[in-house]
C-alpha cells in the first residue's frame, strides 16, 4: 500500500508543479497576444489550474499525511520530512485558497470595449504573487525530499 500512496504523491506533485510551470509559460507568452486571444489563453490557464494544479496539490497533501503516519506514530521525524510537510502544506494552501480561485476569475473575464477589463491587471498581479509563493514552497518541499536527504 505504501507504494500506491507514494505513486499518488509523485503524480500529485508532477501535476501541481508541471501545471504551475505551464501556467507561467502560457501567461508570459500570452503577453504578446491581442486582447481577445490573451483572455482566451487565461481560459486555458483556468482549466490547467482547476483540473491539474488544484487536484495535484490536494493529492500531495492527502498522500503525504498517509505516508507520514509511521513517522507520526514513532515521534521521530527526520528534518527533511518535517520541512517537506510544512513547505508542502503551506504551498498547497496557497494553491487551493488563492491561485486556483484567481485563475477561475481571470478565466471568466470578457473584453470591455475591445480592451482588457480593469479587473484583469489586479487579478493577474494576485495570480503571479500567489503562484510564485506556492510554487516556491513546492520546490522547497522537492529539494527537502531529494537534496535534503543528504
Ligand atoms: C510539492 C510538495 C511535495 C513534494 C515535491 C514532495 C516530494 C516527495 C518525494 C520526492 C518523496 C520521496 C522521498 C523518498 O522516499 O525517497 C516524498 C515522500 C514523502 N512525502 Fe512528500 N512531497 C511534498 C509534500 C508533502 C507533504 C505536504 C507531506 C505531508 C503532509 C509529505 C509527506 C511525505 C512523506 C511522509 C513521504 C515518505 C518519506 C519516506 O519515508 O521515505 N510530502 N515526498
Amino acid at each position: 500500500m505504501r507504494g500506491f500512496w507514494l505513486l499518488v504523491h509523485v503524480l500529485g506533485f508532477t501535476l501541481w508543479l508541471g501545471g504551475g510551470i505551464a501556467t507561467m509559460v502560457a501567461g508570459v507568452t500570452a503577453k504578446r497576444l491581442g486582447t481577445t486571444e490573451r483572455l482566451s489563453a487565461y481560459r486555458l490557464i483556468g482549466v490547467i489550474q482547476r483540473v491539474l494544479v488544484g487536484p495535484g496539490a490536494i493529492a500531495v497533501v492527502l498522500s503525504g499525511i498517509i505516508l507520514g503516519q509511521p513517522y507520526m506514530r514513532s515521534g521521530a521525524m527526520p528534518g527533511w520530512v518535517s520541512l517537506m510537510m510544512v513547505a508542502g502544506i503551506l504551498g498547497a494552501l496557497g494553491v487551493v485558497a488563492i491561485s486556483v480561485p484567481t485563475a477561475a476569475k481571470l478565466a471568466r473575464l470578457e473584453p470591455q470595449g475591445g480592451q482588457l477589463p480593469e479587473a484583469f491587471h489586479r487579478l493577474r498581479k494576485r495570480q503571479i504573487i500567489a503562484a510564485t509563493v506556492a510554487g516556491t514552497f513546492g520546490l522547497i518541499a522537492l529539494f527537502a525530499a531529494t537534496l535534503g536527504r543528504g
